[in-house]
């Protein structure tokens, strides 16, 4: 990146001078960027973002924003906004002073704390709320509190750990179309965690993939899901089959897989030698279904199982020994018979191969 906003360079953090929560990460985020920490618990993104706000010290590495070293700051001089999963708002205050309560720290007057407090309120449809207690309100509501009090002093960088996870489903989409249109009208640059895959695909410019306190891809959540780096964030980031093979010839981009098949790629993830034991990737919609009628079709699998979501059709199939699940449409009900064989295809551009 050119010109970096944000920048993380080589953090590391142990807890117990043994196991590192944070192993040596780095990272670069652009102003009005949003970028999201995905990864299993655990894998050391809270860790990651308690020590952008300066709650943590790093072993060793740099913060730094706009090439200024952030670590030599207290959290309240960094000018971070902070949203956690449990509101953390003070019950005995109104949400007008909750929301205020960020401007006292920084010494502003009582009264253009309220009106830049109120201000921050409408932002998030809340003016009507000003004199409530946060008991008074509903989870979501809570939550946008949260969200006001932490933009009501125009931080540089908005950081946000797991701030729905206490919401129920329809209540967390419509908060996250919120948050990014938000985020987007304001140009704050914000890092959000979650552990939900489709919550980073509404929400993220780039997505980190986090494993064992180290950052395994960075990209596009597309290019994530379609273009994993290895088996690891393939597994973690959407549903996904997994058939081991063997390259069969490099020059040719030739894999064998254990099933029979043999397949020539157009498209790699990673350089391999001849011989080498790989997985080949196949998400469930791209295994496509064929007519009964069909002949000479590259797979053919036994289907043991269905589950109908309504929307969609997913097929728990096998393969060989090898289960592989596909996603059909509620059309191709028809074709399918548990119990029975069906015919299916998958085209070469479908398929990414990792090492195994
Ligand atoms: N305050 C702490 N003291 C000791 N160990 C911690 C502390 N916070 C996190 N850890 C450990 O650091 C690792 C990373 O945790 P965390 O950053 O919270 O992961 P995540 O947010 O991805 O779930 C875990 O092994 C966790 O147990
Ligand atoms: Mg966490």
């Amino acid at each position: 990146m050119s010109d970096p906003y944000l920048r993380l360079e080589s953090l590391r953090k142990s807890y117990d001078g043994v196991t590192m929560a944070v192993d040596t990460i780095s990272l670069d985020v652009a102003k009005g960027e949003f970028v999201t920490f995905v990864g299993p618990s655990g894998s050391g993104k809270t860790s990651t973002l308690m020590m952008i706000a300066g709650f943590e010290q790093p072993n060793s590495g740099k913060i730094s924003i706009r090439g200024t070293a952030l670590d030599v700051l207290p959290p309240y001089k960094r000018n971070i906004g902070m949203v956690f999963q449990n509101y953390a708002l003070f019950p005995h205050m109104t949400i007008l002073k909750n929301v205020g309560f960020p401007l006292k720290m920084r010494g502003v007057d009582s009264g253009e704390r309220d009106k830049k407090a109120a201000a921050a309120l409408d932002m998030v449809g809340l003016n009507a709320f000003m004199s409530r207690r946060p008991r008074e309100m509903s989870g979501g509501q809570q939550q946008r509190v949260a969200l006001a009090r932490a933009l009501v002093f125009e931080p540089d960088l908005l950081l946000l750990d797991e701030p729905l996870g206490a919401l129920d489903k329809n209540l967390r989409e419509q908060m996250q179309l919120e948050i990014v249109n938000l985020q987007k009208s304001l140009g704050i640059t914000a890092i959000y965690v979650t552990h939900d895959q489709s919550e980073a695909m509404t929400l993220s410019d780039r997505v980190a993939v986090f494993n064992n306190g180290k950052i395994e891809q960075i990209d596009t959540p597309l290019n994530v899901y379609r273009t994993p780096s290895s088996l690891f964030v393939a597994e973690f980031f959407g549903d996904c089959n997994v058939l081991s093979g063997k390259m069969v010839s490099t020059r040719e981009r030739a894999v064998g897989l254990d099933c029979g098949m043999t397949v020539a790629l157009e498209r790699l993830g990673q350089s391999f030698q001849d011989g080498e034991k790989v997985s080949a990737i196949i998400r469930p919609e791209d295994v496509r279904l064929a007519p009964k009628s069909a002949k000479d079709l590259s797979l053919q699998l036994h289907l043991n199982h269905l589950i109908d979501y309504g929307s969609y059709i997913l097929a728990l199939c096998n393969l060989d020994q090898v289960p592989v699940r596909i996603r059909c449409e509620k059309y191709q009900r028809d074709l399918l018979e548990p119990g029975k064989d069906i015919k299916a295809f998958i085209a070469p551009e479908d398929i990414w191969i990792v090492s195994k």
